[in-house]
């Protein structure tokens, strides 16, 4: 009765989790590195998750910690950043990864990762969930199409985003946040697609509103031209 629908999703994420090499697998009592999991994060904005591979792992055996890539010369990490494009990003993973290194480490919550030069709410509440263990809501661009879906909203972005992460923070369990935040962008990665959803598979089919309205192509809105 009344089970919660991050219950669903998770039993979902223990079977179909996708393998990816900076993830911990669900059911492994271990604590991912903070270090990868936030490189990871800045790599997968705006790159693909196939592209981003190589790129980490080609980071991690260069750079093994936080404090050997804050030590790095700016040159050689945009070297090692080639081709995968916005070097802001680049920039700002090193200036984060100084400020980090010059206080000894990563912090270990949302609101203090947030301070951290370089460091956007998407990945601070990434990080937050994936490497500590905090109830973080977790909103990027799959997110907001799984909760445009779900809860059926109907107002256009950018307007829509208040509503979406409302309700995303809602649904986050205060356990397991980090399968659930990894859960629900690999659920909008992998079934809840841009085109033609895998609505059949759904752990969420049941619930999904835009699906019961027939609408799920049209969620989220796009903005008005
Ligand atoms: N996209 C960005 N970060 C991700 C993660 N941790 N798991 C799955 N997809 C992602």
């Amino acid at each position: 009765m009344n089970r919660p629908l991050s219950d669903d999703l998770l039993d979902w994420y223990d079977r179909h989790a996708r393998a990816l090499p900076w993830r911990v697998p669900p059911g492994w009592d271990i604590r991912p590195d903070p270090y990868g999991v936030w490189l990871s994060e800045v790599m997968l904005q705006q790159t693909t998750v196939a592209a981003v591979k190589g790129y980490w792992e080609r980071f991690r055996t260069r750079w093994p910690t936080v404090e050997a890539l804050a030590a790095a010369e700016d040159a050689e990490v945009m070297a090692e950043w080639a081709g995968l494009g916005y070097y802001a990003r680049a920039r700002n993973l090193l200036a984060c990864a100084r400020a980090v290194a010059a206080r000894g480490g990563f912090p270990q919550t949302e609101a203090e990762l947030r301070a951290l030069p370089g460091i956007g709410p998407y990945t601070a509440a990434a990080v937050a969930a994936i490497a500590f263990r905090e109830r973080a809501a977790v909103v990027d661009g799959n997110v907001e199409r799984v909760m445009s879906r779900v809860f059926d909203i109907a107002t256009p972005l950018p307007a829509a985003r208040s509503e979406i992460r409302a309700r995303a923070d809602l649904l986050t369990p205060t356990e397991r946040a980090g399968d659930y935040a990894q859960a629900v962008m690999d659920l909008g990665a992998t079934i809840c697609t841009p085109r033609s959803p895998a609505c059949v598979v759904c752990p969420w089919r049941e619930p999904c509103l835009a699906r019961a309205r027939g609408v799920q192509a049209e969620r989220p809105v796009k903005p008005a031209k």
